[in-house]
């Protein structure tokens, strides 16, 4: 016999426990207002799912003043700048000195843990492993989300408004009528190439480097963990490189005259990472909000998709704080607002910066001579010669401020 269904009423039903639906549920509880998060995922399944590692400093600050956990100030390391290298030279970004802030390396995954953390120590309801979840209503003032839990047990939601926190696949950000969204996107004609090696950190801060056989990333985990990116096709296999081929690529764009070398050790995950622009707008429907990935995807060029999921529920959790108070739509309709402009910057940002990074075959219509390349490397030099151009960098990458 199946098990009775039960029926549950939160102010807000959250679908996806990822960053932004645990931050929002955590930014809610502090208002006094109660959630119910699901995710078809394990908790296990998403803690090794590796994602971008660098915070915002206003990120950082929303972890931290806001009572989710302050481990970020112990295990994270802090970067002052980073370095963009190309031919053959490596010249700083020194954000500190430039906008007087800094980010934060410390990845999706450790924040992931601490929002689940935090969740289960102040008695937040997240559901991981649930299945079968759909929304409906949404148009009405009754919206009603089903699933089945993690045991099989049959459960229906009766909230006052659901919040798409479900990712870059997401199902709720479907359920908007095509009469009433618009879709912006930008497909780009290469991917990344990332791995994690058992190596030694190879730079204090991250190096993004621009060479002709394509960019490269050196980013890092911990002391004898790295994690690295290499500019690929798209669709290319995991396994189609060989260690050896992968550690001669990475050389190879490394190069330079001072001679920065990359020690080699065992590649412990390697992954094909797609690259997209993408946004759907508004983040607000009926009785459904949009928020994270689900809403835009970025490049991960410039280290923004967290960041923007963050700063989406920041703004959120307070618009439907006014909401409740208010019980006006004006509330959630000035969210969509707020949000998208922090989204169009940062796709802005994104784009920018992999267009100044990456390069691509081919030569464009009426050029002579490799024309691309050379108006690119023209662009990298204006960028790091005059202090407007490294300001500018520094400002986008640490991020504008949150409100
Ligand atoms: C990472 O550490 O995974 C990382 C860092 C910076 C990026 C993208 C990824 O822009």
């Amino acid at each position: 016999m199946p098990a009775a269904e039960t029926v549950e009423s939160p102010t807000i039903a959250i679908v996806g426990g990822g960053p932004a639906g645990l931050m929002l549920s955590h930014l809610l509880a502090r208002r006094g207002v109660d959630s119910i998060v699901l995710d078809h995922r394990s908790r296990t399944e998403i803690e090794h799912t590796h994602r971008a590692g660098i915070l915002e400093a206003d990120s950082v600050r929303l972890l931290v003043d806001t009572g989710v956990s302050d481990r970020v100030l112990r295990d994270g390391d802090e970067h002052e700048g980073i370095d963009l290298r190309f031919s053959g030279r490596s010249h700083r970004i020194h954000f500190k000195e430039l906008v007087w802030e800094s980010v934060w390396l410390y990845p999706q995954t450790d924040v992931f843990i601490d929002l689940a953390d935090a969740r289960a120590r102040d008695g937040g309801d997240v559901r991981f492993g649930v299945t079968d979840a759909s929304v409906e209503g949404i148009e009405t003032d009754s919206p009603i989300v089903r699933f089945t839990d993690a045991d099989g047990t049959p459960g229906e939601l009766r909230p006052r408004l659901v919040v798409g926190a479900d990712g870059s696949r997401s199902i709720c950000r479907r359920l908007v009528p095509e009469e009433h969204r618009s879709a912006y996107f930008h497909e780009y004609p290469f991917a990344w190439f990332g791995i994690l090696a058992q190596i030694p950190r190879v730079a204090p801060e991250l190096i993004y480097c621009r060479s002709e056989r394509g960019f490269a990333l050196i980013s890092q985990r911990t002391e004898t963990i790295q994690r690295m990116y290499l500019q690929c096709e798209p669709g290319m296999a995991p396994d189609a490189w060989s260690d050896e081929q992968i550690w001669e690529e990475f050389a190879a764009r490394l190069a330079g005259e001072d001679d920065l070398t990359l020690p080699t050790g065992p590649i412990i995950d390697r992954a094909v990472l797609g690259f997209r622009s993408f946004v759907q707008e508004p983040m607000h429907y009926g009785r459904l909000v949009l928020a994270g990935d689900a809403a835009h995807t970025v490049p991960p060029t410039g280290a923004k998709g967290l960041n923007l999921a963050l700063a989406d529920v920041s703004v959120l959790a307070g618009c439907i704080e006014d909401w409740l108070g208010s019980g006006s739509d004006d509330a959630l309709a000035a969210y969509t607002g707020t949000a998208l402009q922090r989204v169009w910057r940062a796709q802005n940002f994104s784009y920018w910066m992999t267009q100044l990074l990456h390069t691509t075959s081919g030569r464009s219509d009426g050029a002579v001579g490799d024309f691309a390349a050379m108006r690119q490397l023209g662009e990298l030099d204006t960028v790091v010669s005059s202090r407007a151009g490294r300001t500018y960098l520094a400002e986008c990458y640490t991020g504008w401020p949150q409100r």
